[in-house]
């Protein structure tokens, strides 16, 4: 099985801000490991909310608090881990087939997550114990 420590990465993006503030860019194929094909954000959710509960079969994604601050859990079926995400800066890779719950978020948290691909309901596992069967074969 892979390790999630391969299936998972802290981005930190350059900040090219001045006396003016600050300004964050991330590329598609640079900053971000893929093209990108798809952009949402989730805002208004709060600390009593959990968000996502799925895996994905091909979408890959990158989540970007770019205001305020949540936290992800990160499973793949024998490790997971808390990842808070806490600074506009920050990026958390996901590679696809990896569980994702979002929550904790504090009221001014936008979240914003990049995706290499369009939304297709059929590529998500929204049931754990069909993604762990689908993980531990
Ligand atoms: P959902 O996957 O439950 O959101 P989250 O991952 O944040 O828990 O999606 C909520 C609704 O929005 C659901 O009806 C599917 C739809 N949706 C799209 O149409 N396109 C998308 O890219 C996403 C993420 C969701």
């Amino acid at each position: 099985m892979v390790k999630l420590e391969e299936q998972i990465q802290i981005l930190d993006f350059p900040d090219l801000g001045d006396e003016r503030g600050n300004l964050v860019v991330v590329e598609g194929g640079s900053a971000i490991p893929f093209d990108i094909q798809r952009i949402f954000y989730i805002y208004g959710s709060d600390d009593e909310v959990i968000r996502g509960k799925h895996a994905n079969l091909k979408s890959e994604f990158v989540m970007i608090n770019v205001s305020g601050t949540s936290k992800v859990k990160v499973d793949n079926g024998l490790e997971s881990r808390i990842i808070e995400l806490d600074r506009p800066r920050m990026g958390l890779y996901l590679k696809s087939m990896v569980w994702k719950e979002m929550y904790d978020f504090s009221p001014d948290s936008v979240l914003l997550v990049l995706s290499n691909e369009h939304y297709n309901p059929e590529e998500y596992i929204r049931n754990y114990d069909d993604y762990l069967k689908m993980v531990r074969k």
